[in-house]
């Protein structure tokens, strides 16, 4: 082997032993660049709590917002609803909460803290599809003595406006509600008891 053959291939080294460094520089300055960038992301993805803004919720709607990758719904419930919910009892598997679906914080009627307000994770607790929001009374498709709530179509599960299952349907328990507590009138935290630290 000739001298100048040698160099070219200790330069051919050298380059490919560079470029090996370069790529390894990059992913090292990336990752901290990442890490910087997106800390709220990363706080939800770890299941930190989050927070609902309901400060313009009127009452008859719906905000979604997601807490540790899982829908979470705030609903406002109007009079008429509360009214409602009272008279369904015979016709719900566990009306008064016995299953350990909610904080016993929320282990009455309405599965609330604020009678208006209801906060459930939205996933069916048959197979896990999440329910439509129907907050109608008696439309066509669901009958007469619909009086609002939550219809999964997967599989034809029912559930009241305070999350409470309907007797017959192939969901077996209420709807999860998460910890939670309000921070103000108008936010909630979703994730953390009112009385943890
Ligand atoms: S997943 Fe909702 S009824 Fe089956």
């Amino acid at each position: 082997m000739s001298a100048d053959e040698v160099d070219l291939k200790k330069r051919r080294f050298l380059t490919a032993a560079t470029s090996v460094v370069g790529a390894i520089g990059a992913v090292y300055a990336a990752v901290p660049f990442v890490a910087s960038m997106n800390p709220s992301a990363r706080a939800k993805a770890s299941g930190a709590p989050v927070e609902a803004d309901i400060g313009k919720l009127e009452p008859g709607q719906i905000i979604r917002i997601k807490w540790r990758g899982k829908p979470v719904w705030v609903v406002r419930r109007t009079e008429q609803n509360l009214q409602d919910m009272a008279s369904l009892n015979d016709r719900l598997a566990d009306p008064m909460s016995e299953t350990q679906q909610q904080p016993d914080y929320c282990k009455n009627e309405g599965r609330s803290i604020k009678p208006e307000y209801l906060v459930a994770v939205g996933i069916c607790t048959h197979l896990g599809c999440s329910p439509t929001f129907r907050p109608e009374v008696a439309p066509a498709d669901l009958g007469p003595e619909w009086k609002g709530g939550f219809f999964c179509p997967c599989h034809g599960s029912f559930f009241d406006l305070a999350g409470r299952v309907y007797k017959g349907v192939p969901a077996p328990t209420n709807l999860v509600i998460p910890p939670h507590h309000y921070v103000s009138d108008t936010k909630i935290l979703v994730g953390l008891d009112g009385g943890a630290a």
